[in-house]
C-alpha cells in the first residue's frame, strides 16, 4: 500500500472585497465587534455571475499547474461544498466537465467545514488501495449567496466568505505524504449549526413561504455552543493525529486549522501549550470559507515558505454536523 502525497496546491477567491465597514452599512454591526469577536477584517463575496464551480475551476488549474499534471492524468475528482451550483448533481460534475475530464469518478462530500479533510481522506484511501493514482481534491464555496445579510443574520453574515482551494494528491514513492486521517461526526447536535431548507423534511421545501419568512432557508448557528465544542474537538483530533504517528507537539512544524474564528485558534493554542505562530491564520483576509478554508490556508502557508520538505504538519477541522477531522502529513 502506497500512501498519497500532495503534489499541487492552488486557491481562488472572488475579486469583490467586503470590509467590516461595508457590513456596517447594511446591518447593525461594527468593525470593533467583528474584529474583537473573530479577528476578521475583510472577506470576499462572489458576485451573482460566479458559481462555486467557477472558483473550484480556478483553484484546480493552479493546483494542476504546480503538480505538473494535465487533465488526462486525473482519475478521481472529489469536491467538498455545501453551496453547490445546482441542487443536483454535485459541483464535481461541473468541475469535471469544465476541465474536460471524461468518464473519471467525480462526487461531492457535504461535510461542511470538515469537508476538505473528509475529501482528502477518501482520496488518500483510493490511492492507498490502488483505485486511483492522481486525484483532484477541492473545497469550494459561494455560501454568502445563502446568508441573510440583514441584522437578523448578522452573527453569521459577518463571519463567512467565499473561495476555493484545491490539492492534487498522487501516489507517494518515498516517506513523504499523508500519514493518517481521522474523521468524526456527532449528528445529535446538528441543529446548532445548520440550514434547514430547501430540504425534504416537513415544512422546509423550497415553496414554503413561512419557512422563508422565518429565515429557515438561511444558515442558523448557536455560536456559543459551536464555539464550546470547537475548542474541545480541535485539540482532541490534533492529539489523535499525533498519537497515531508517535509524534509530539515538538515534531509539528505547523497546524493548519479550519479558519472559523481566531479566538478558537487562540484557545486551541492555549490548551495545547503552543504559541500562535504554530497555528496558521489567514482569517483576517477571507473570513470563514467553510470547505475552502483549509486548502486556501495550506496553499498560502506553503507559498509563504512556512512548510518545507520533511516538515510534519497537521490539518484540523471542525464544523456543522458536528463533524471534525484531522490529517497528519509529512511534507
Ligand atoms: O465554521 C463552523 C464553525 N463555526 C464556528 O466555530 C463559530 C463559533 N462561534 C463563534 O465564533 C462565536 O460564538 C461568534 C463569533 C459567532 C459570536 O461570538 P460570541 O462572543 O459568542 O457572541 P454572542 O453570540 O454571545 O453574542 C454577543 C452579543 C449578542 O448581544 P446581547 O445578547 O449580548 O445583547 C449578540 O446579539 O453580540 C450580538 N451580536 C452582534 N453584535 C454586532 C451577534 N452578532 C453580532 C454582530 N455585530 N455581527
Amino acid at each position: 500500500m502506497h500512501k498519497s502525497k500532495i503534489t499541487g496546491l492552488g486557491f481562488e477567491v472572488p475579486e469583490k472585497v467586503v470590509l467590516n465597514a461595508d457590513l456596517e452599512k447594511i446591518m447593525d454591526t461594527s468593525d470593533e465587534w467583528i474584529q474583537s469577536r473573530s479577528g476578521i477584517k475583510e472577506r470576499r463575496w462572489a458576485s451573482e455571475d460566479i458559481a462555486t464551480s467557477d472558483l473550484a475551476l480556478g483553484a484546480s488549474k493552479k493546483a494542476m499547474e504546480m503538480a505538473g499534471v494535465s487533465p488526462e492524468d486525473i482519475d478521481l475528482v472529489i469536491v467538498g461544498t455545501l453551496s453547490s451550483d445546482y441542487f443536483f448533481p454535485g459541483v464535481s460534475a461541473q468541475l469535471q466537465d469544465k476541465l474536460n475530464l471524461r468518464n473519471v469518478a467525480a462526487f461531492d462530500i457535504k461535510a461542511a467545514c470538515s469537508a476538505f479533510v473528509y475529501c482528502l481522506s477518501v482520496g488518500d484511501q483510493f490511492i492507498r488501495s490502488g483505485m486511483a493514482e492522481t486525484a483532484l481534491i477541492v473545497g469550494a464555496e459561494t455560501q454568502t449567496k445563502l446568508i441573510d445579510k440583514t441584522t437578523r443574520g448578522r452573527d453569521i453574515a459577518v463571519l463567512f466568505g467565499d473561495g476555493a482551494g484545491a490539492a492534487i494528491i498522487q501516489t507517494s514513492n518515498d516517506d513523504s505524504g499523508i500519514l493518517s486521517t481521522h474523521l468524526h461526526c456527532e449528528g445529535k447536535d446538528m441543529r446548532n449549526l445548520w440550514m434547514e431548507g430547501p430540504g425534504s423534511a416537513p415544512g422546509v421545501w423550497i415553496n414554503n413561504k413561512q419557512a422563508i419568512a422565518d429565515g429557515r432557508l438561511s444558515p442558523f448557528m448557536n455560536g456559543r455552543e459551536v464555539f464550546r465544542n470547537a475548542v474541545t474537538r480541535f485539540p482532541e483530533v490534533i492529539q489523535e493525529a499525533m498519537d497515531e504517528n508517535g509524534l509530539t507537539m515538538d515534531d509539528i512544524k505547523l497546524i493548519i486549522p479550519h479558519q472559523a474564528n481566531n479566538r478558537i485558534s487562540q484557545a486551541v493554542a492555549k490548551r495545547m501549550g503552543i504559541d500562535m505562530d504554530r497555528i496558521y491564520s489567514n482569517i483576517h483576509k477571507y473570513g470563514n470559507t467553510t470547505a475552502a478554508s483549509i486548502p486556501i490556508a495550506l496553499t498560502e502557508a506553503f507559498q509563504e515558505g512556512k512548510i518545507k520538505k520533511g516538515d510534519h504538519i497537521i490539518l484540523a477541522a471542525f464544523g456543522a454536523g458536528y463533524t471534525w477531522a484531522s490529517a497528519a502529513i509529512r511534507w
